[in-house]
């Protein structure tokens, strides 16, 4: 029970890594709140959040909408009395080089992936400084660290958080409100349905990306969703700034 008693918002967890985390959050004891757009498979993480003995509540958000962010993180705080954990996890893969992308593409892309992180931050962060106290956790890439082929704005977007986090550690840390970052390599998710399904395409995806790792696989939701967990409790309370990639050792691999 390492988050027991703890209040926790996780955007992006109807699928994939949040809501894996959603449901090992609860497992510790959390209480949480996740906010998403697809309410299908949102309600059914609450159940799966519920069946660990937690309380479990989905708020429909669209992580793109100020409006919608800013309710997610007030009813949480409505429901709960306060906010210990926000987990800004929601990202959309978009492909394409430079030349490639569209402005509206570009602008999307930033607004979900970049944006996201910059609007809960912006509405936890009142009533993190109001408790004197707060883990904020984001969600980058590997992609944010190092250049894949034809990623040019989910790279600049995925680049942009692990600066944000690290802006926003230094800013706040006074206030004892920590903020630290994931960067996933490839993890079987909903995001990558041929690695989900390898049905798909006879496997050649899920090989081709297991080869890319010196581990030789691709991770699973619950290998990211126990950092955040970590990121989440007490026993990180001297950690702010950290960005922890997690990829089964594919961005320290040479040429
Ligand atoms: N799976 C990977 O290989 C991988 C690698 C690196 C980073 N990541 C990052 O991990 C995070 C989680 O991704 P995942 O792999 O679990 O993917 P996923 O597709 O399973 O989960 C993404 C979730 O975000 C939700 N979402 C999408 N647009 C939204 C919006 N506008 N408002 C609210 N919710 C929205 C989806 O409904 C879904 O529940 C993302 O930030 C992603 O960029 C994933």
């Amino acid at each position: 029970m390492r988050l027991k008693g703890k209040v926790a918002v996780i955007t992006g967890a109807a699928t994939g890594i949040g809501r894996a985390s959603a449901v090992l959050f609860g497992r510790e004891g959390a209480s949480v709140v996740i906010g998403d757009v697809n309410d299908e498979e949102a309600e059914h993480t609450v159940r799966m959040i519920r069946d660990t003995g937690a309380k479990g509540t989905y708020v429909r958000c669209d992580v793109t909408r100020a409006s919608d962010v800013e309710g997610l993180v007030e009813s949480a705080v409505r429901a709960h009395g306060r906010i210990d954990v926000m987990f800004n996890n929601v990202g959309v893969n978009f492909y394409g080089k430079v030349h490639e992308t569209t402005e509206e593409d570009w602008t999307r892309c930033l607004s979900v992936n970049l944006g996201s992180v910059f609007r809960g931050m912006k509405y936890a962060l009142p009533h993190m400084l109001a408790q004197g106290s707060g883990s904020i956790i984001n969600t980058a890439s590997v992609q944010g660290l190092v250049a894949f082929e034809s990623f040019a704005a989910y790279a600049a977007a995925k680049g942009g958080i692990i600066q944000l986090t690290r802006q926003a550690a230094y800013d706040y840390a006074p206030h004892n409100i920590r903020v630290n970052c994931i960067c996933p390599g490839a993890v079987r998710t909903p995001m990558n349905p041929e690695m989900m399904d390898p049905a798909l395409d006879g496997g050649a995806r899920l090989e081709r990306s297991s080869q890319r790792v010196p581990m030789r696989r691709v991770g699973e939701p619950e290998e990211i969703a126990h950092a955040a967990v970590y990121f989440g409790a007490d026993e990180s309370a001297w950690t702010t700034g950290h960005i922890m990639v997690i990829d089964g050792g594919q961005v320290v691999k040479g040429p």
